[in-house]
């Protein structure tokens, strides 16, 4: 058996948990490889919304095994309060959750050297999520770091310790005062008591090697849906650097994020908003500042699911699109929330750019300056879409946006999602 993977196509909030959450059925095991809690995926299951961020989407499936891979790093704390919201809602997560004994620790201090790093670039700043995540692979990438593995030793806390002391000494140097600084609204060590207390919880959960538990399932001709976090937007080698995250958010970050070989890759599902969103800094040529903008933000509800933060909002970017499915094998494309432009009367996409030279382009160079999008617009279809279930319902110009896309990128959109709802998702071709 192979794996197959999911991953996001944009600059992440392509709404890969919901999709997850749909194809969960299909397969045996959901594996996250990447990210942390930085990632906010949101589920709507019969109006009921759960936002998951380090736990895979298919939790809400009992018999089905997730697993939060090697490359996944993991905020104790935040883990624990996933796994207390899960419970609260009927799901037994730790009966179908394992964790791998090599994903990296964010300490309390990681986050802090997040917001410190932050605040020392002013106007610079990437907008992190402020959850630790470059700190933390820092450390991961300078061999400095603690793993899940680190704390079933009885030596935990003095390794603790230490790299708490190194954090707070590269604070002092920026004058960045920590006790003063309020984590998730607790003193530092309030909020490090909590920490420590959900670092020692988690040897109650099924920590293992997950690469040879990976290794056996396959084997067994178990069916595996790797889960991707952010987007390929966002990744650490072809993002808009340094606007990006820390990560391999790539089908690439699969291989070394759950210890998979690159002939064992499946199926590419890339997930792709029907237009484009950005939290945070960084390039984004399509996005919109006039009242197209606030309407895709008010119609799709662009606010992110992690920080609240208002999402930027533009048109889809067909070469960005092609230049992700390029990076990423992507074999089968899956839009969500077409219904959100069924309020608009027309539906532009950047097909080109307009080069400073004004020289014409459609190779996406996101750290080029001065790219001018250059726009072609296509009809709108101004048709509420709750009631659909198959192609040939559908709007002609909801097919003819459709067709655009797979004529224009050279692969098939598998799956069309209408709505937030599990129940709100066509599948427009068998995979
Ligand atoms: P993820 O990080 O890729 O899992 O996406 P998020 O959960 O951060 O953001 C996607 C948002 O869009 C969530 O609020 C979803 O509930 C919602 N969503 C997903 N698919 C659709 C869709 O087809 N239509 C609408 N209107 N909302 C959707
Ligand atoms: P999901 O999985 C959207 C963005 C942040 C910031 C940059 C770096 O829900 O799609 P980081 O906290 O990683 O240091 O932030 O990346 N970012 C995301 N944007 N969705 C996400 O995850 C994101 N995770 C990080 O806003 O610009
Ligand atoms: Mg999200």
């Amino acid at each position: 058996m192979k794996v197959d993977v999911l991953l996001g196509l944009q600059w992440g909030d392509e709404g890969k948990g919901k999709i997850v959450d749909v194809l969960t059925p299909r397969y045996d095991i959901i594996a996250r490889f990447q990210g942390g809690p930085n990632a906010g995926h949101t589920l709507e299951i019969k109006g009921d919304k759960h936002v998951l961020h380090t736990i895979p989407s298919g939790i809400f499936h009992p018999e089905k095994t997730n697993v939060i891979g090697n490359g996944v790093i993991i905020d104790p704390l935040s883990l624990k309060g996933e796994l207390e919201r899960l419970r609260a809602k009927g799901v037994a997560p730790e009966k179908n959750l394992i964790v791998s004994k090599k994903s990296h620790l964010i300490l309390p201090t990681h986050r802090l050297l997040d917001a410190t790093y932050e605040a020392s670039k002013g106007d610079a700043k990437i907008g992190s999520t402020l959850k630790g995540i470059g700190p933390t692979y820092t450390d991961k990438t300078a061999r400095n770091g603690l793993r899940v593995t680190d704390i079933l030793s009885d030596d935990f806390r003095n390794r603790y310790d230490s790299l708490k002391k190194q954090h707070l000494d590269i604070m002092d140097s920026y004058g960045f005062d920590y006790k003063s600084y309020e984590l998730d609204g607790m003193s530092f060590d309030h909020y490090e008591q909590m920490w420590l207390d959900a670092a020692n919880e988690i040897k109650e959960l099924k920590v293992m090697s997950t690469e040879n538990f990976i290794d056996r399932q396959l084997r067994e001709g178990k069916s595996i849906l790797a889960e991707g976090a952010q987007g390929t937007l966002l990744d650490i080698e072809f993002g808009s650097y340094p606007f990006v995250t820390s990560s391999n958010t790539i089908t690439a970050g699969v291989c070394s994020g759950l210890g998979v070989a690159p002939s064992k890759i499946g199926r590419v599902f890339g997930i792709v908003k029907a237009y484009c969103t950005r939290v945070g800094s960084g390039p984004f040529p399509t996005e919109l500042h006039d009242n197209d903008g606030q309407k895709l933000r008010d119609e799709g509800n662009e606010y992110g699911a992690t920080t609240g933060r208002p999402r930027r909002c533009g048109w889809l970017d067909i070469n960005a699109l092609n230049y992700s499915i390029m990076l990423n094998g992507v074999t089968d494309l899956v839009m969500t929330k077409a219904d959100v432009l069924s309020a608009f009367d027309e539906i532009k996409v950047c097909d080109r750019y307009q080069e400073k030279d004004g020289e014409i382009t459609q190779e996406f160079d996101i750290e080029k300056s001065g790219l001018e999008p250059l726009f072609k617009t296509l009809k709108g279809w101004k048709t509420n879409l709750d009631d659909k279930t198959k192609a040939s319902e559908f709007p002609e110009a909801l097919n003819d946006y459709l067709k655009y896309i797979e004529e224009n990128s050279g692969v098939p959109v598998s799956i069309l999602s209408v709505g937030a709802d599990r129940d709100k998702t066509i599948v427009l071709r068998d995979f």
